[in-house]
């Protein structure tokens, strides 16, 4: 069974068809990759997933069970959690405060939230800035706060929105290497990237949207060298 599978998904904006009867499964432990030129409808999909938009047709299952409907914090306490594009913390909050607004999801009691909160802020690296208000963080940082937030719902399946735009090559190593520790612990992932050397390292399966539509899905060298995807999205030089 598949952990998360979509059919037939479509999201129409007034006269604007987002999304086009898009299909996509993933299994538990994979790590998958969704591509795409601007506009693709590549968020949109996140948004439809995690219950931030209604799909104006088609089906989406995580576990077993439709979730089409579901209201964001519902999906999330299933186990399903997307990051933002945009990153968005409390920027009056401290690190771990921002954290523990995630962990209480899961744990109602805030000796147990600032525990759970305290051992993802570690993980991502952002031990020592635990303290400072988020505003102060880097665009770096910040894009491990936004990873360390969804951490903190126990996610067995996150969905990261270009947690490494704008970040330089050593900034996006260190993100590679953080996306490979969640994975190892047992965390299947959903990625949308920019990053084509980041993406390729990283995704078992590359799946490429066109004008809202699945341009190319397949092993990500496979991927790569079609000709569809070259003319589409990646250019010549690719
Ligand atoms: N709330 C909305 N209302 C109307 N149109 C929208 C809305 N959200 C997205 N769109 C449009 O839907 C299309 C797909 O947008 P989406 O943000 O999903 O693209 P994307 O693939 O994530 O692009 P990018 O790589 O630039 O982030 C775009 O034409 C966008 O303008
Ligand atoms: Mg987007």
């Amino acid at each position: 069974m598949s952990l998360l599978e979509m059919s037939g998904l479509t999201k129409r904006f007034g006269g604007l068809l987002a999304v086009s009867n898009f299909d996509l499964s993933l299994d538990a432990g994979e790590i998958v990759g969704l591509i795409g030129p601007n506009g693709a409808g590549k968020t949109t999909v996140f948004h439809l997933i995690a219950g931030f938009h209604a799909p104006t047709s088609g089906k989406i299952r995580f576990k077993g069970g439709s979730i089409v409907g579901s209201k964001p914090h519902a999906i999330c306490r299933l186990g399903l959690t997307r990051t933002f594009q945009i990153v968005q913390p409390f920027a009056g909050l401290s690190v771990i405060e921002n954290v523990m607004v995630g962990a209480f999801n899961r744990e109602r009691d805030a000796v147990a939230a600032r525990r759970l909160a305290g051992e993802i802020v570690d993980f991502v690296g952002l031990g020592p800035r635990r303290d400072l208000p988020a505003r102060s963080l880097t665009l770096s940082d910040r894009k491990r706060l936004e990873i360390a937030r969804g951490l903190a719902t126990r996610p067995e399946m996150l969905l990261l929105d270009e947690a490494m735009s704008g970040l330089n090559p050593t900034e996006i190593d260190e993100i590679i290497g953080l996306i490979r520790r969640i994975h190892a612990r047992g965390v299947s992932l959903l990625i949308i990237e920019h990053v084509m050397q980041a993406i390729m390292a990283l995704s078992h399966r590359l799946v490429v949207l066109h004008h809202g539509e699945k341009l190319a899905e397949g092993a990500p060298g496979e991927v790569a060298r079609d000709r569809r995807v070259i003319e589409a999205y990646l250019g010549e030089g690719a």
